[in-house]
């Protein structure tokens, strides 16, 4: 779960980056793009070291579920009769809200390589000219899709505020004060990685960004 979870973290972090590439104009956000699919030449033939982080980062997803899907199986396991009386579920609305979670943000990245990287339901949906992709993606008049984004993105935040907490109590000092810790670390991280994602869409909505 943590070793697929940081590779995936890693991935949120350099992508909400390269997003904020958008502020620096066309030029230099399309010239990036561009550059994403160059990485690795001339050792590297054409858009290998893409297709390469792209294989990875589907392994990185399967395993993650795969090891969701275990460690639920074993919960179960050790506990075949269900309580009779369910006391009230404890912990945060994050955590109680991963598995769901997962689902919804696995639904979003389908939709969203619909949209931003085959262009099949972006209004400009080509390829290679991403800047103008996303500007017309989050146009006023389309104010929905930057709704169901920021939900996405939230979405994002409560996972990873949960599950980056999780790893840093398991490897961190297990004292209430380490806890404590873990749990603003994972806020604060959580909140930036949103705030990030959100400042794109959410500038192309007002016309900073046009
Ligand atoms: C407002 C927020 C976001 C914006 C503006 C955005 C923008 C983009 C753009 C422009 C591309 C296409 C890049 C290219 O083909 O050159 C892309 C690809 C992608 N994005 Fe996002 N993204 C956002 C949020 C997210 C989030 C939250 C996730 C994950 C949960 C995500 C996952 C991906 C993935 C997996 C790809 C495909 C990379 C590839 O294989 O080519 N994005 N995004």
């Amino acid at each position: 779960m943590a070793v697929t979870g940081i590779v995936l973290v890693l991935f949120l972090v350099a992508h909400m980056l390269g997003n904020l590439k958008m502020f620096a104009g066309q030029t230099s956000f399309d010239h990036y793009a561009h550059w994403l699919r160059e990485i690795g030449a001339p050792v590297l033939p054409g858009v290998w070291f893409l297709w390469i982080m792209r294989v990875g980062l589907l392994a990185a997803v399967l395993g993650h579920i795969a090891a969701a899907t275990a460690l639920a199986r074993r919960a179960r396991a050790a506990r075949p009769v269900r309580y009779a009386h369910r006391r009230k579920v404890q912990g945060s609305y994050a955590a109680r809200t991963m598995r769901w979670g997962g689902v919804i943000i696995l639904l979003f990245v389908v939709y969203h390589l619909l949209d931003l990287t085959t262009g099949t339901l972006n209004p400009v949906g080509d390829p290679s000219r991403p800047y103008a992709n996303v500007v017309a993606d989050f146009a006023p008049a389309r104010w929905y899709v930057t709704l169901f984004y920021t939900l996405a993105i939230v979405t994002v935040g409560f996972h990873l505020r949960h599950g980056l907490f999780s790893a840093l109590r398991s490897l961190g000092q297990q004292t209430p004060r380490g806890e404590r810790r873990a749990r603003l670390v994972a806020l604060l991280f959580s909140v930036a990685l949103c705030a990030g994602y959100l400042a794109v869409p959410f500038a192309v909505l007002t016309g900073l960004v046009d």
